[in-house]
């Protein structure tokens, strides 16, 4: 651990800016499917399939009223490279509020040779968000193989409160096991689980990161197939939370430790100003319920302090005081009914409803359902049907014994009220808008979502477990907003 250096993901570059007819503005990216190769343990190849053939693929920026258009093409090889299969993919941009044919619909596949335009809205507050394979039974391996990338939505409320380019740094956590020949391990541990013994971040194992005496904020967003966290500092410095899945918190909270599942993100400051060059702070996973831990896996990254300087990257700011609040700006679909996510109260709520995470010989099922069910009804079948705008209070239930379920709700921004341990309370970490919803071991977590869809009607949309083996086998249902015509 330790000797590799840290790296960011490239960001990808638009091939055409411009104007829609309407006067909004529109940014076009292209990107492929394709294996590539990566040097993971010293000395040793591993082939990997990533977009455009890298793990993390090219980070995507927008600016927040852009709508952003991602040409995706199938450039993988007629077999895949962990699974027999056809290696058909689906794209889903996780935390964007996508219409339902962009949104990555689990049998919406595009085989190798197609392309498939995908178009996002971007209408929401600045956040973190990632696209990611969602082929339904096979995301877990589209995702680990390397098909998965960080992209964010920014604004000038975003700009002025935290630090910018070279203080604001992405951290993609995953785990991975390898061959001895260096190719990617897989062992689902009878659809329970994926637990590699190696720990990456940005696709580097336990990278270390130089960095100057100032504030910074890291987005961490754990990509990892099964594996959850607990960051800690070595130093027992504390983590200032400033951003939650889907945006900024409008209070921060300091915590010495979170747990984070797979897809969440967490925004964090961490104020290096009291350490001198030369110093160094480990950044450490504690351990969580229900992990399977090897003899490395309790460790992430390390920083080493340096001496301050001049940024040389454009754009870099740091902040010179930790913010107590955030201001998010007014909420973006005001004028049509949506509301601050934050400003939810249940008595908005006009339907209660319970989601109980469960394993049925082998299946992992939602309220007993699974996506076989939805499949066997021609995609009719919904749990829940919400009018525009509608707001619900769902409880996600994990009734399973002794497993933990990071639930992720499309295209909502649900706000967490409560948990059945802490007192009842939400995690002081968790004090923000949220598309993931971890439901530890025998735990119950209760959310309050608006299903605002922007300007569209609204469409199907997918709930499931991100622990992507799950996911897989076969614990994703779905709801319906607004009447379905088709
Ligand atoms: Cu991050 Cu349905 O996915
Ligand atoms: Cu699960």
């Amino acid at each position: 651990p330790f000797r590799a250096v840290f790296k960011r993901p490239p960001e990808l570059v638009p091939y055409s800016t411009g104007y829609d007819p309407d006067g909004q503005p529109f940014a076009k990216y292209s990107l492929s499917q394709r294996l590539g190769q990566a040097q993971i343990a010293p000395g040793l190849m591993t082939t990997l399939a990533g977009y455009n053939g890298i793990f993390p693929g090219p980070s995507i920026r927008v600016e927040q009223g852009t709508r952003s258009e991602l040409r995706i093409s199938n450039r993988m090889p007629a077999k895949g490279i962990l699974y027999p299969d056809t290696p058909n993919t689906v794209t889903h941009l996780h935390g964007s509020a996508s219409l339902p044919q962009y949104d990555g619909y689990a049998n919406d596949r595009t085989a190798p040779g197609n392309v498939k335009n995908y178009q996002y809205p971007n209408w929401q507050a600045a956040r973190t968000l990632w696209y990611h394979d969602h082929n339904h039974m096979l995301t877990a391996q589209g995702v680990y193989s390397g098909l998965a990338a960080t992209y964010s939505i920014t604004n000038q409320h975003e700009r002025e409160q935290l630090p910018q380019g070279e203080f604001d740094v992405p951290i993609l956590v995953s785990d991975v096991m390898l061959n001895a020949d260096g190719s990617l391990g897989y062992n689902d541990n009878g659809h329970s689980g994926l637990w590699g013994d190696i720990i990456m971040v940005n696709g580097v194992p336990w990278p270390t990161m130089k960095v100057k005496p100032r504030i910074y904020r890291f987005r961490f967003l754990v990509g990892s197939i099964t594996r959850s966290y607990r960051f800690a500092l070595s130093t027992g410095d504390p983590f200032y939370v400033v951003g939650t899945d889907a945006g900024m918190t409008p209070n921060v909270q300091a915590v010495s430790s979170w747990r984070q599942g797979t897809a969440e993100r967490y925004e964090v400051l961490v104020d290096f100003r009291k350490y001198k060059p030369g110093q160094s702070v480990e950044l450490r996973n504690l351990s969580n319920k229900n992990n399977i831990d090897f003899a490395n896996t309790g460790k992430v990254m390390k920083f080493e302090v340096v001496a301050d300087s001049p940024s040389l990257l454009p754009g870099s700011r740091s902040i010179t005081a930790i913010p107590k609040t955030l201001d998010p700006g007014e909420h973006p679909t005001k004028a049509s009914g949506g509301l601050d996510t934050m400003s939810l109260t249940p008595d908005m709520a006009v339907a209660k409803r319970t989601l109980r995470v469960q394993r049925k010989s082998g299946e992992w099922t939602i309220n007993g359902e699974t996506w076989d069910d939805v499949e066997k009804s021609n995609f009719t079948r919904v749990f829940a049907n919400p009018q525009r705008n509608q707001v619900e209070q769902w409880t996600i239930v994990n009734e399973s014994g002794g497993w933990f379920h990071p639930v992720h709700i499309h295209l909502i921004d649900g706000k967490i009220i409560g948990r059945n341990t802490n007192g009842g309370k939400p995690f002081a970490w968790e004090n923000g808008p949220k598309d993931v919803f971890y439901a530890g071991e025998n735990e119950s977590v209760t959310v309050l979502m608006q299903f605002d869809t922007g300007k569209h009607e609204g469409g199907r949309y997918m709930v499931h477990c991100h622990n992507l083996v799950h996911e897989d086998h076969d614990m994703m249902v779905q709801f319906a907003v607004g009447d379905l015509k088709n």
